[in-house]
């Protein structure tokens, strides 16, 4: 029962108080969607041995390629990012950061051409503190001079890291990138990882965050592996109080990148991330190779009802309202009074287990009426219901169950609320 209690109390704190003031330029209104390098491609500098995979501009250049002819760019993908390893390790003689000359040629400016040729836009990386988290030139003592030399590159997005910097300044230093950026004029997304490296030593300050940054990292590097994924989700649902509610149009919570496509998930717990980044409106940054990914983790991808879901323009975060026998519900409020509920099964051993949703008297949505739709693992009209009705959902190990509810009468005002209960009896499975 206490966690319903929580459900309806963030429902309640939501609907009474607007998220904080956003950083106000105009960007992330909905939760950005693109290809960020790291996760996949990390700090492989190899150009000589392994020119397909190295950090450099051709990589880039490919990626942008791919996004515009396989589908990546209509379906909504548009930030191209390059992520640390891209400098050369020192200045030049005015003091601004430059690429790397043997893997970047071109250099950005030209870089930054090529995609937005093709109808993309670029992001970049720094860092707030002395360097980045590989060594590279940090931006601290430059934040002016870096913020002008992205602007004149024609860079759409920074990714401002938050290593060997001392945690006192942090709020200092990414307050004064975000008002650098500001004031070269050009639209530049910031991405921060301004609480990651702040929540070793106090509760960070979510109004200020969200004055700042358009983004902000607050766990760990996602790795490709489900322990990740799953550390992930247990590490924002049990701090979901703190920071749902700062999640709102212009600023978004970042569970880092999407690893779906490569190696560590099996397709299940791909269905999982895709659906589970989507309750959390997560911006959607694949780190994989575009060039080489099997059909089925490209279609997950590209689904365009789980995106629809993700870039809702009601721009609530959602969050998990029930733990009951190893399955998990995640629920995000969308427009016109729909909810989207992920049902999540974290029993790691058998087969298929059936979740059964009970309608009860407090399933307002469906007062009188409500129709469901399930979109993972496959589409499926599953009809009308009504506060009576049962549904029962199988759902794999470590798969999740994605569902839309959608209310029939138009005058629904109440606060979403559904009640699940998890009978494991077979004979009340109505399939
Ligand atoms: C940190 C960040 C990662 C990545 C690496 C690069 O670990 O959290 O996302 O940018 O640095 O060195």
């Amino acid at each position: 029962m206490k966690m319903f209690r929580v459900v309806c109390l963030l429902a309640f704190v939501s609907v009474l108080s607007p998220a904080a003031e956003a950083l106000d330029n105009g960007l992330a209104l909905k939760p950005t969607m693109g290809w960020l390098h790291w996760e996949r491609f990390m700090c492989n500098m190899d150009c000589q041995r392994d020119p397909e995979n190295c950090i450099s501009e051709r990589l880039y250049m490919q990626m942008a390629d791919v996004m515009v002819k396989e589908g990546w760019k209509k379906a909504g993908y548009e930030y191209v990012c390059i992520d640390d390893c891209w400098p050369s390790h020192q200045r030049d003689a005015q003091g601004r950061l430059q690429a790397d000359p043997k893997r970047f040629p071109s250099g950005i400016k030209k870089l930054a051409d090529y995609v937005h040729s093709k109808g993309l836009k670029l992001g970049i990386y720094a860092d707030v503190g002395k360097s980045t988290c590989a060594g590279y030139p940090g931006s601290l003592g430059y934040y002016e001079t870096d913020a002008q030399t992205f602007a004149d590159w024609g860079v759409d997005l920074l990714k401002f890291d938050g290593c060997y910097m001392d945690w006192t300044l942090l709020g200092e230093g990414y307050t004064n990138m975000s008002k650098a950026l500001n004031k070269t004029g050009r639209s530049i997304l910031y991405s921060c990882e301004w609480p990651l490296y702040e929540w070793p030593f106090r509760k960070p300050n979510y109004t200020a965050i969200r004055e700042t940054c358009n983004h902000w990292r607050n766990f760990n590097d996602v790795y490709d592996s489900w322990s990740s994924v799953k550390s992930i989700l247990e590490w924002t649902a049990s701090h979901q109080d703190i920071i749902v509610p700062s999640a709102g149009p212009g600023g978004w919570n970042d569970p880092d990148m999407l690893v779906i496509g490569n190696f560590g998930l099996s397709h299940d717990q791909q269905e999982s991330q895709m659906a589970l980044w989507a309750i959390m409106a997560a911006p959607l940054l694949m780190s994989n190779d575009l060039r080489n990914i099997c059909p089925r983790s490209k279609e997950l991808l590209q689904n365009r009802r789980i995106i629809d879901i993700s870039q809702d323009p009601l721009g609530k975060q959602g969050y998990r309202s029930a733990k009951v026998d190893s399955f998990e519900v995640w629920e995000r409020p969308l427009s016109k009074n729909r909810l989207a509920v992920a049902v999540l099964n974290m029993q790691e051993i058998g087969g298929p287990r059936g979740f059964v949703i009970r309608a009860f008297p407090g399933w307002k949505i469906c007062d009188p009426k409500c129709n469901v739709t399930q979109i993972l693992p496959q589409y499926k009209e599953m009809g009308v219901q009504t506060q009576q009705s049962t549904l029962a959902i199988p759902v794999n190990p470590s798969g999740t169950a994605l569902l839309t509810v959608t209310p029939i009468s138009g005058d629904f005002t109440g606060i979403h609320k559904l009640h699940w209960e998890n009978v494991s009896v077979k004979h009340k499975y109505i399939l």
